[in-house]
């Protein structure tokens, strides 16, 4: 499920900017979704311009499009730590954020929580009041019946995600299930992730609490850069 859609322009906005804080000899964490895409095109071409680094893909699509870019890549596993992380969002509100639009949240947020400081990017559409937007939870196959009822029991409606242009669900680049859960307005956000986390058979879900360090909003004029700490 994906959030509304923003301008083009202001998601290559958001995402050339925070690029530009990518420093020689950083490793750095390559998001996925559309505003991501526009740091690691970016990215790639400082590294045709000499730019010497490592980037960690969060996702099969981000380890493609880094690979046309000729960005060298690694792995968590291989490395000591991760410099930066850039990454997209579906829904931020203050500092927290929904993700995993694209089914790449468990990646995602191993990888940006492992980054010393992990920057958003978004378009202004996805600014919000308070988190609404149904939160992404990868489920283990075979758990779905059981997680969307534990989901319920938390108030949520969830429902199974369906795969478009293939029968059947959604699997992910890790061979899981995602199911959506919608909260309506979520006004503790820090205790509903460790409700979520505690479900046997999650494997992770897409609420990102206090990881943000800051927000790039892109506008058709410009970059807002915003503090995650609000
Ligand atoms: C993928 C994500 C994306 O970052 C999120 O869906 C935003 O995508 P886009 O920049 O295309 O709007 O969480 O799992």
């Amino acid at each position: 499920m994906k959030a509304g859609d923003g301008s083009a322009e202001a998601k290559r906005r958001a995402g050339e900017a925070a690029a530009a804080a990518v420093e020689d000899g950083m490793v750095v964490g390559l998001g996925t979704g559309s505003t991501a895409a526009a740091a690691i095109e970016a990215i790639g071409r400082a590294v045709a311009e000499g730019l010497d680094v490592r980037g960690i893909p969060t996702s099969a699509e981000s380890a493609t499009l880094a690979r046309d870019h000729a960005i060298p890549l690694t792995t968590l596993a291989a490395v000591d730590g991760v410099d930066l992380a850039i990454d997209g969002a579906d829904q931020v509100a203050g500092g927290d954020l929904v993700k995993g639009g694209g089914a790449a949240h468990t990646r995602e947020k191993l990888i940006d929580a492992a980054a010393d400081r992990f920057l958003v990017v978004v378009d202004d559409s996805k600014l919000a009041d308070a988190l609404d937007w149904p939160i992404p939870i990868a489920a283990l196959r075979g758990a779905e019946r059981v997680v969307a009822g534990r989901i319920r029991e938390l108030g949520g409606e969830a429902t199974l995600r369906p795969a478009e242009r293939k029968d059947g669900p959604v699997v992910t680049d890790d061979g899981h299930l995602v199911i959506d859960a919608d909260f309506g307005a979520i006004d503790d956000p820090a205790r509903l992730a460790c409700s979520l986390s505690a479900i046997p058979g999650v494997v992770e879900h897409g609420l990102f609490v206090d990881l943000a360090d800051e927000i790039y909003v892109g506008t058709d004029d410009g970059v807002e850069v915003l503090s995650g700490d609000r």
